[in-house]
């Protein structure tokens, strides 16, 4: 299955992709296309690096969010791309784009969704006083981080945490369930059901190894 990725940042997701792809933990989804809305971020070094084609459209270059997104369907049909991860993609995204890819979307949030939507997810739980924090990967719909929950992992919340501390053991979950969420996704084996999504078992897989984590 062929993957466009769509960053803003960092990129710390991307290159947690990027590693799973070399080490083969991500087939059959293949990262054929990397586009950030930001110039002169740090994934578009990363996916350089990687070899992968990678653009930038500037949101603030179009007129609106439609423009915007079908310049985004654009560049992503360009390279023949079936599904789309938002790794960092700090942009809400309408029903123009979101219509396009029918359950072919998913996002990464640094909370256990459905606390903590939109921005600044950690410090918004350190405010809340949460003693458990986590990751949500969930296919996206037109709500701001509301669609169909894929898979979450949830982390302790540490005396003394400040926002970037809990965001870093947040990620190192992230890190791992993203990629395993991009190949279930590729697999088939993500079945959702009104709000319910079903993941199953990895072709293989014994009682041993669910070397995916999902199931
Ligand atoms: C990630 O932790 C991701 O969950 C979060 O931004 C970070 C980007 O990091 N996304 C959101 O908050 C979306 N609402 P990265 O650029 O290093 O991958």
């Amino acid at each position: 299955m062929r993957i466009g990725v769509l960053v803003s940042g960092r990129g710390t997701n991307l290159a947690a992709l990027l590693e799973a792809e070399a080490r083969g933990a991500l087939a059959p989804a293949e990262i054929v296309a990397v586009v950030s809305n930001r110039p002169g971020v740090r994934a578009l070094e990363l996916a350089a690096a990687a070899g992968k084609p990678a653009a930038v459209l500037d949101h603030r270059a179009y007129a609106g969010r439609e423009p915007f997104e079908r310049a985004l369907l654009a560049a992503l049909a360009a390279h023949r791309v079936e599904a789309v991860v938002l790794a960092g993609f700090m942009r809400v995204l309408t029903a123009t784009f979101i219509d396009a890819f029918p359950l072919r979307i998913v996002n990464t949030h640094p909370a256990l969704l459905p606390a903590f939507p939109g921005t600044d997810a950690p410090a918004q739980a350190l405010r809340h006083g949460v003693k458990l924090a986590g990751v949500t990967v969930h296919f996206v719909d037109a709500g701001v981080d509301t669609g169909p929950i894929i898979a979450q992992r949830a982390v302790p919340v540490r005396p003394g945490d400040d926002a970037a501390t809990l965001h870093a053991r947040i990620q190192v979950e992230e890190h791992q369930l993203l990629p395993a969420v991009v190949r279930a996704l590729a697999q088939g084996r993500l079945v959702c059901e009104g709000r319910t999504v079903a993941i199953a078992p990895a072709p293989g897989a014994g009682d041993a190894a669910d070397a995916d984590q999902l199931v």
